[in-house]
């Protein structure tokens, strides 16, 4: 098949490490590339860091770090937790990369001076670093912005800006007629919303000495590109624009970004304004998930219901991570995450539920079977392929325990065990349909847990009991 498919994550600060609402949005990416890879699309899954940004310099400050080596340290972090999540990325970009991402970032800002769409402007305005985004005296609570619970900082300066106001019809055609697709609907109702009263233009550019690591603004080097500038660009720059085209042609323009609601806007506003402007297609679609929460709270720190991914996966194990998070969180709306909650699945679900299942056949097959098989490649069913074409992806898992299940009855109704006793070759038979079943559901677990796919696919072709895939937790 020659399908093409292009997913993002959001591109993250390295200021502190990743939590759990950051590895459920790279999870959630990583299951839906992985199920593109498994059904024939050429497939490429870009994630990344978002570095020049403020939030960061003063993480490097209050770690009393150079920039450079602080960022560095954070990142190297990133990857180390990716790679025990099983994060089968195709390139991580960092937007500090002078070579990869500064000329593409250049190029896109050139076109948009060109278009007439950056003019400099003398601005007085209130910056959060906790958004990165000047904020309205209006949205203040007791002078502080209510979602970060700081106060932002006032800033008199002259800046480029950027004039997204004009794209405000266009921006909202394309969203109205799906051309740019926002999922879910309350979302896209949620910003034509926001379009209807119109896009203001943007500061786009801050003051080299306030962020001296930002990305200068061509022709201006008293100039940075405004964080977000820079950082939305990563999508095309990580593919070559600007620089090498191969994979921009191939690839651009992306199936799929997949953003956290807090960062709808500069998605669905910002981003299409500076790709109108420049010329360059729009993203196909927006996938807009909620934030995790702990206990019907949100995580934080004073609250003590904090989660560590790395807390969970040293307990756990990788695939039981990615299994909760496919499953027990919805793509489309806030989810809720407890230690509680996490062991009863756990032990629910994994070891009593699969675990037991692939045990009990194995056991079957490794001493009634003389040899292992290896099941031909047969399509997936479209309870399997519907929803996750539609990224429904805790959907999809749900089916796969549906026919857990039903192989779990299966075994009852027909007692291999029995039957092979009193005919070995009818129950010889049953125990390799057991084994061809459980292969097949091995397979469809390959995007959610490729690690115990592989597990399973090996008992069953070796035809030898797996290890305790689930080791019951007290
Ligand atoms: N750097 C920007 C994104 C730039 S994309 C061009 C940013 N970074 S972030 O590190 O703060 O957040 C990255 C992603 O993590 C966002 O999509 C955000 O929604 C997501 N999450 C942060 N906290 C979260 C939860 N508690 N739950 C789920 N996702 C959360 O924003």
């Amino acid at each position: 098949m020659d399908k093409k498919f292009y997913i993002t994550t959001p591109i993250f600060y390295p200021n502190a490490n990743l939590h759990l609402g950051h590895a459920y949005v790279t999870t959630l990416c990583d299951v839906i590339a992985r199920y593109h890879r498994l059904v024939g699309d050429k497939t490429y899954f870009l994630t990344g860091s978002d570095e020049n940004a403020q939030t960061v310099i003063q993480g490097a400050i209050k770690a009393g770090e150079d920039i450079h080596a602080f960022r560095d340290r954070m990142v190297e972090g990133f990857a180390a937790l990716f790679k025990r999540l099983d994060i089968s990325y195709d390139q991580f970009i960092r937007t500090s990369d002078e070579q990869m991402h500064w000329p593409g970032a250049k190029r896109l800002w050139e076109k948009m001076a060109a278009a007439g769409d950056i003019y400099k402007k003398e601005y007085e305005g209130l910056y959060c670093v906790g958004h990165e985004a000047f904020i309205t005296e209006k949205e203040l609570v007791d002078g502080k912005c209510p979602d970060h619970g700081t106060v932002p900082e006032r800033t008199k300066e002259e800046n480029y800006f950027f004039r997204l106001s004009k794209y405000t019809a266009p921006i909202k055609s394309k969203i109205e007629s799906d051309e740019l697709e926002i999922l879910p609907q309350s979302r896209k109702n949620e910003i034509l919303a926001l379009l209807d009263e119109g896009l203001q233009d943007v500061s786009f550019s801050r003051p080299k000495a306030k962020v001296p690591v930002g990305i200068p603004v061509p022709g201006d080097d008293s100039q940075v590109m405004y964080v977000w500038c820079d950082a939305l660009s990563n999508y095309i720059t990580a593919l070559g624009y600007g620089r090498d085209d191969a994979l921009y042609k191939e690839f651009w323009p992306a199936d799929v970004h997949v953003i956290g609601k807090d960062i709808l806007r500069f998605h669905a506003a910002i981003w299409p304004g500076m790709l109108l402007s420049a010329g360059v297609p729009l993203p196909k679609r927006l996938l807009v998930h909620g934030l995790i929460r702990s206990g019907g709270k949100k995580m934080s720190k004073t609250l003590g219901n904090v989660i560590d991914p790395q807390e969970l996966l040293e307990e756990y194990g990788t695939d039981a991570l990615r299994y909760y998070l496919a499953r027990h969180i919805s793509p489309f709306e806030d989810g809720d995450i407890t230690r509680e909650h996490f062991k009863e699945v756990y032990n629910a679900d994994l070891a009593n539920g699969l675990g037991n299942l692939a045990s009990r056949i194995m056991q079957l097959a490794q001493m009634h079977l003389s040899e292992g098989t290896r099941p031909e490649a047969v399509g997936f069913p479209k309870e399997y392929t519907e929803p996750l074409e539609q990224f429904e992806v805790n959907k999809a898992v749900e089916y796969v325990w549906q026919c857990i299940a039903a192989l779990d009855h299966k075994i009852t109704e027909t007692q291999p065990f029995k039957v092979v006793k009193e005919n070995p070759e009818q129950g010889k038979k049953i125990i390799l349909e057991l084994t061809q079943e459980l292969y097949i559901i091995g397979r469809m677990l390959n995007p959610f847990m490729p690690a115990t796919n592989e597990a399973i696919k090996k008992a069953v072709v070796e035809n030898k009991k797996p290890e305790n895939l689930f080791p019951r937790k007290d």
